[in-house]
């Protein structure tokens, strides 16, 4: 049995490859495009592993997938492959729309062609499933009940628009075609291996350079953090056990608003790489709100724990700990990341194409 996964080089993705051969030996396809946010770094782990195979290629290049199915095989395709990052989605949103939306098509059809050439167990033990995001749900109020899977889908920013549509398209494949599709909605995700240009990598990597740390606008909203490798366990778990066509949210239970999110960093490396400058909380900077800012995410997981289990093992207090250590112990991953030689990573290690 093999398993397919697209994105694995990426924040949760990665961390979702090395979890699962963490946890299990069942082979991982891995297809890539190595985009900016994808680091095969974070896999170097697994270089001399025959478990992992990794190929360099766009999900929206049908040839490729096709051959990759007639190839291994998979038992199911784990779809984390996107444009993530909401402030590009803001500056350049084509991207986002062809990965995430077209990405998502080819992979649904490509999936669809294979399913249909499987039978018996093997058919009927197919999963496709989709990683998507809470921020389809819009923004919520301050007195709002979190995110259900039954809210309806209010997306903001051109990111969650694209993940939305893909959203639709998984459940349409399912609807009409019978393809059998799972669907996940988390909350926002911190750990090892976060791109630093999102929130908490960020705001790490400036105090530690001494560079300011910017806070859009008042710095009260709210998002609902999750450690990674929580959402990697609750993707398992839904895997293994969620009903076909169904979604489930994964969260942390955890809401906070992002001012007190750079305040427990700041307090963080005060203890832990104290700056004889003093307190990193100097270095905090209000600035331009994003436009069409989202207030308040928050995730209701109550049916993913009813059904299969599933709770969050770290709390924020753990969870945020260990990340900062992570990233005062990999200084070098982040230099590599912030000078660009990540991206030669590639060639340096395994030359050019498919690896392992
Ligand atoms: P990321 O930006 O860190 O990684 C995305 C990966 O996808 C990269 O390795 C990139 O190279 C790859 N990729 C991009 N375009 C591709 C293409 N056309 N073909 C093949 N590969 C391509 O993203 P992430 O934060 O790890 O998010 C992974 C998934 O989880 C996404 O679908 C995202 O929407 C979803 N999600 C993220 C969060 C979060 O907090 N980061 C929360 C909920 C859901
Ligand atoms: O909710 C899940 C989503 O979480 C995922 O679907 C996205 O892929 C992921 O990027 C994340 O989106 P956010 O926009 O919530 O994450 P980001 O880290 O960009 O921002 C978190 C909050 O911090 C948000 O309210 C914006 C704010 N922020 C962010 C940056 C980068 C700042 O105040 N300053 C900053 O410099």
């Amino acid at each position: 049995m093999t398993i397919l996964v697209t994105g694995g080089a990426g924040f949760i993705g990665s961390n979702f490859v090395l979890d699962w051969l963490r946890s299990s030996d069942e082979p991982v396809v891995n297809l890539d495009a190595l985009t900016y946010a994808g680091n095969l770094e974070n896999l170097a782990s697994l270089k001399d592993d025959a478990r992992h195979v990794f190929v360099q290629g766009d999900i929206c290049d049908r040839a490729l997938v096709d051959q990759l199915l007639a190839t291994h095989r998979p038992r199911a395709i784990v779809h984390f492959a996107a444009e993530s990052h909401v402030d590009r989605s803001i500056h350049g949103p084509g991207a986002f729309m062809r990965t995430n939306v077209e990405g998502t098509f080819t992979l649904l059809e490509a999936a669809r062609a294979y399913w249909g050439t499987l039978e018996g167990e093997t058919r009927d033990g197919f999963r496709f499933h989709h990683v998507s995001t809470d921020e389809v749900y819009g923004s919520l109020q301050p007195q709002d009940p979190p995110f259900s899977e039954t809210n309806p889908y209010e997306p903001n920013s051109p990111y969650s628009a694209s993940k939305a549509a893909s959203d639709h398209l998984v459940r349409a494949w399912h609807h009409t075609y019978g393809l059998p599709v799972v669907t996940t909605n988390c909350s926002n995700n911190y750990g090892p291996y976060h791109f630093p240009e999102k929130l908490i990598p960020l705001m790490i990597v400036n105090a530690l350079a001494g560079k300011p740390l910017p806070v859009y606008g008042d710095g009260q909203q709210i998002r609902d953090w999750l450690y990674v490798t929580d959402h990697c366990s609750g993707i398992r778990a839904v895997l293994a056990g969620g009903r076909v066509g169904e979604t489930y949210n994964i969260g942390g239970w955890n809401e906070k608003a992002n001012i007190d999110i750079v305040r427990t960093v700041c307090a963080l490396l005060d203890e832990l790489r104290p700056d004889a400058a003093g307190p990193y909380s100097r270095l905090i900077t209000y600035v331009k709100d994003r436009p069409g800012h989202d207030r308040r995410y928050a995730i209701d997981a109550r049916k993913i724990e009813r059904e299969l289990g599933w709770r969050p093992a770290e709390t924020f207090e753990t969870g945020i700990r260990k990340t900062v250590q992570w990233y005062l112990s990999n200084e070098d991953w982040v230099a590599r990341v912030q000078s660009g030689a990540y991206r030669d990573w590639v060639s340096k290690q395994y030359g050019a194409g498919q690896t392992n």
